[in-house]
């Protein structure tokens, strides 16, 4: 199976641009995939000043452009893309993670561990963590979304692990310097598949200058880092992998990290 990131620098707040350069990287001839995941985020940038800001770069899933847009190149490419996106749902706005399938169904996250001034404008996520199930010319694949400050939290990746995802899409938007040899860790611990899509760039408005650590990353079960893009890198990267690898829960002939789990000794 052919797993991939997109690595981009975002235009803030202009989701058209966005969709341009977006649809320009991943129809690309040269990038052949199975699975792309985008960093968090995609359609809108990141650094917003209000919340007038915030609603017009955000759309309704599953009809808004950005997703209309994946839909219809997933169904073209027979492909699987995981992306982030601001989403309006009512009155509420909400920074979710999309799975677009092939048949034009979309699945959503929202991010349930809201970063610093991400507070002021998006609804804690209501979604909670689930595994979904791919199928293709690969197989039947079990993968779940996670959203950037969610690995933090070590419970977001071992639930959907624990829920049997093989593969963890982290779309993200990273300004801290850890994840990128944090997330060694989430996937030997969980012995999962992870992808960790960043974003590039600097954003900027009269209080705040943010700039994006790129480096996004493939990491496998056994910690082996198997893609990583430059800091500024605008760039698509895939690697070929058996997700079946992630089954494999055996890190001593002794140790099963699952069966070894103590949950009665975690209580806080
Ligand atoms: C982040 O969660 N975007 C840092």
């Amino acid at each position: 199976m052919k797993i991939g990131f997109l690595q981009f620098n975002p235009v803030f707040n202009e989701p058209e641009a966005n969709m341009k350069k977006l649809r320009k990287m991943i129809t690309a001839e040269s990038s052949e995939y199975d699975l792309l995941v985008l960093p968090e985020l995609s359609n809108s940038g990141y650094l917003f000043s209000s919340i007038e800001e915030v609603k017009n770069s955000a759309e309704e899933i599953p009809v808004g452009p950005f997703c209309t847009m994946l839909a219809e190149i997933a169904a073209q490419k027979e492909v699987y893309f995981v992306s982030g996106v601001c989403e309006k749902d009512g009155k509420d706005i909400y920074n979710s993670s999309i799975l677009v399938q092939p048949d034009g169904f979309i699945h959503t996250y929202r991010k349930t561990h809201l970063f610093n001034e991400e507070k002021k404008w998006f609804s804690p996520g209501n979604t909670g963590f689930e595994v979904y199930i791919i199928s293709g010319k690969f197989g039947e694949v079990k993968i779940g979304m996670m959203i950037c400050f969610d690995w933090i939290f070590p419970e977001s990746a071992r639930t959907l692990a624990l829920k049997g995802s093989q593969i963890i899409c982290h779309p993200s938007n990273l300004v801290l310097s850890y994840c990128q040899s944090a997330m060694f860790t989430r996937a030997v611990e969980n012995r999962v598949f992870t992808i960790t899509a960043n974003r590039t760039g600097k954003e900027r408005n009269s209080e705040n200058e943010l700039t994006f650590t790129g480096e996004s990353i493939i990491v496998d079960p056994k910690g082996n880092y198997l893609a990583r893009a430059g800091k500024d890198d605008e760039c698509i990267a895939i690697t070929e992998i058996d997700p079946e690898h992630a089954n494999d829960k055996d890190v001593t002939p002794l140790n099963n990290i699952f069966e070894d789990r103590r949950p009665e000794m975690y209580n806080d």
